[in-house]
């Protein structure tokens, strides 16, 4: 067993060279290793501790050597790049790790450095490249391995798989599961972000402007007085002037069209809940619509529905949720059924029932019936997929399982295994958003709780259904495209640009891991990539073996199909279902967080009730004021397919990467070049808006 010297101080005592040795050393010829170090431009990214560093190569190591510079301590500042020399009496042969300590300048003046990457140039000519985007906040010895990417089994000494396995054995102490809730996906262990090492915390930018823009918005509601105010609205104007100067261009156009057949329809295709939607192969026994109801004897719904031209939204997983008591009065979620008929290409919702089981009190509604039973029936069901959106469709399948298969990547695989250079820029502010949700927004007295139908105790039931009965296929874009039977359906460009963005996404990470897995035998031996999938499956999905997902990976193409999804799953799809959450949530009429009246039991009722239906004043603007909060970028914003970062070294995966932008960009111009002939532009997923992980 190899057995290193953790302590830096002892370690400091070996750069003591004795005169004898001195002596010695100049007579012999001494090998020079070109040292540059990269600082984060980051703020508080530099140090003015003392660095040193040894370097290790197979054919022995340098002595740990102080990164001495005239300027001092400005050499490490941030976004410098800072040059040294090292020198050996002979040559290290082929480079494979560093390990760097930074002692303190002044006794107590310990202070935190984040380098980007150290590079080696080595008496023979070769250059070495370290990744290490890490914080080095101590005193210890860290070690970091050059670039070039390692599967387990070729480790090529015990120094190595020692440093690997000293990598994860720490990665495991601060990233530790934690079971949030009974029957939901495990999360990281912390009930802070300052739990989570700095590393994969906000940047100071994130996180100034994150809390710039919660504070903004809480300060004007308290202005307004509009938070205390638990009366219903009694003139719909007045809700456009709750944000007055936070309008979008779709916002508005939705508050225009708010009531309109087609508008409804269209927001099942390309608004914030896309994938709710599918073919109807024959009505559910618990929805009787009838030929006379919707085709007044032009036409027939079985011929329709054998064409595929009738669609259908169940929401029965909301049904018998407790609903959510806001300010002590009970709230209403309902759990509609909604029919869709594709009339040569026109999307149109032909009828409404508003709870599961038909029933004389439970009439389905039509677009015949009176305008105002029509629209109280689409409020109705626009509340409630809001909750069926905002719980299962982006919290659930984007928010938690992007934390699952980012907690996972970093207890199981190390900064050497091509894996890990993959799919780390994608984990990037998921950890934190994810723990900042957990601890305003959906804990049991959170933001959600004050103003969602299906806050408090609903939540947790519908997340827990939505796992129980959520498949792989439907993680996977084009199968669960086909499974819905929803490929021809027109002008639904949620399915045309995420085609797309699947088989860029696919294309690329083929490329990369056929490049490292040139056989299947690669893939099952590799244990921590067995290891990854084995702690998402039970940690994730509770191993659930209906979910379909993968326990264990025998083939390159299964592992291929895996890591598109999580690319997909954290990127394009958290834009999909979280970008136009202000767009269509800032008309409240539109997108109503909670109804507080129960739903129309007969139609042709005189007594309109529709403004004390709607939320009142003080759940719309909490609503608002969150989904403004979580539309907005930040200006460190790092979007599809750019790795500033550069954690491959190899030459392949980085033509790969240039390859997979431009596939990206061409896609964005073609993307804008449709929106431009469209009077609805569909920009969630023109990958030029959009980032690479799930960080707000
Ligand atoms: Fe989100």
């Amino acid at each position: 067993m190899y057995k290193r010297d953790e302590s830096g101080e002892s370690n400091q005592q070996t750069s003591s060279i004795s005169s004898a040795k001195i002596l010695q050393l100049s007579r012999v010829k001494m090998e020079n290793y070109e040292v540059t170090v990269y600082t984060t431009n980051c703020a508080f990214a530099a140090t003015f501790n003392n660095v040193y560093i040894k370097l290790v190569g197979t054919e022995g190591e340098s002595n740990r050597s102080w990164l001495f510079s005239i300027i001092g301590s400005l050499a490490l500042f941030k976004g410098d790049v800072a040059h040294f020399t090292v020198s050996c009496p002979k040559s290290l042969g082929t480079l494979f790790l560093i390990e760097l300590d930074k002692q303190d300048f002044l006794p107590f003046f310990q202070d935190s450095w984040y380098p980007s990457k150290v590079e080696v140039r080595s008496p023979e000519g070769d250059t070495y490249c370290f990744p290490v985007h890490r914080w080095i906040t101590d005193r210890e010895v860290n070690r970091f391995r050059e670039g070039k990417a390692v599967k387990t089994f070729e480790e090529p000494n015990t120094l190595a798989r020692y440093a690997r396995e000293q990598e994860l054995i720490g990665r495991k102490k601060d990233y530790c599961w934690e079971e949030w809730e009974k029957g939901l996906p495990h999360c990281i262990k912390g009930k802070s972000p300052l739990c989570l090492p700095p590393e994969v915390r906000f940047s100071y930018t994130k996180d100034t402007e994150f809390f710039w823009t919660a504070a903004i918005g809480q300060v004007e509601l308290h202005l307004k007085g509009l938070e205390k105010r638990h009366e219903p609205w009694t003139d719909i104007d007045a809700v456009d002037r709750v944000f007055t100067y936070r309008t979008t261009d779709m916002s508005e156009y939705v508050q225009e069209q708010w009531q309109e057949d087609a508008f409804f329809a269209w927001q099942y295709l390309n608004g914030v809940n896309p994938i709710m939607i599918r073919c109807c192969e024959g009505l559910p026994e618990n929805f009787p619509v009838t030929d006379d109801m919707v085709f007044f004897c032009q036409g027939s719904l079985k011929r329709e529905m054998e064409r595929g031209n009738i669609f259908l939204c169940d929401y029965k997983r909301l049904d018998g949720v407790k609903p959510n008591t806001i300010n002590g009065k009970k709230q209403y979620l309902m759990a509609p059924l909604v029919l869709f008929h594709n009339r040569g290409g026109k999307f149109m919702p032909i009828a409404i029932q508003l709870k599961q089981t038909p029933a004389e009190d439970n009439p389905i509604f039509l677009p015949t019936d009176s305008a105002y039973d029509w629209l109280m029936a689409k409020i109705f069901v626009r509340s409630a997929d809001f909750q069926e959106h905002q719980l299962n469709v982006h919290l659930l399948r984007t928010h938690l399982l992007a934390e699952v298969f980012a907690v996972s990547l970093l207890r199981n695989v190390p900064m050497v295994h091509p894996l890990y250079n993959l799919l780390v820029p994608h984990t990037r502010y998921t950890l934190q958003i994810n723990i900042l949700a957990r601890l305003g927004l959906i804990s049991e007295k959170g933001v959600f709780t004050q103003f969602a139908a299906s806050g408090g105790e609903a939540m947790f039931t519908i997340m827990k259904r939505s796992l129980s009965s959520m498949t792989y296929k439907s993680l996977c874009i084009p199968d669960d495209i086909e499974e819905r039977g929803v490929g021809n359906i027109p002008n639904y460009y949620y399915k045309d640009d995420g085609l797309r963005l699947w088989d860029i996404i696919f294309r690329f990470v083929e490329g990369v891991l056929s490049y490292y897995y040139k056989t299947d035998d690669l893939v099952v031996n590799d244990t921590e990539l067995q290891d990854w999938i084995r702690d998402i499956f039970e940690h994730g999905f509770l191993s659930q073996e209906q979910t379909g997902i993968p326990q264990k990976f025998s083939t390159v193409a299964e592992l291929i199909k895996f890591v598109t999804m999580v690319i997909f799953t954290c990127s394009c799809q958290h834009s999909a279902v979280n970008s136009g959450q202000y767009d269509y949530g800032a008309w409240m009429p539109n997108t109503p967080t909670s109804l507080q009246c129960p739903p129309p039991t007969t139609k042709g009722t005189k007594d309109h009730i529709m403004m004390q239906t709607l939320p009142n004043i003080s759940t719309t603007v909490k609503g608002m004021s969150t989904m403004w909060l979580l539309s907005k970028d930040s200006s460190d914003f790092v979007p599809l397919g750019r790795y500033p970062e550069q954690y491959f070294s190899e030459g392949f995966p980085r033509k790969l990467i240039k390859r997979f932008q431009r596939e990206l960009h061409k896609l964005s111009v073609s993307i804008k070049a449709r929106n431009d002939n469209l009077k609805l532009p569909y920009t969630y997923l023109d990958p030029a808006n959009f980032e690479n992980s799930v960080a707000i």
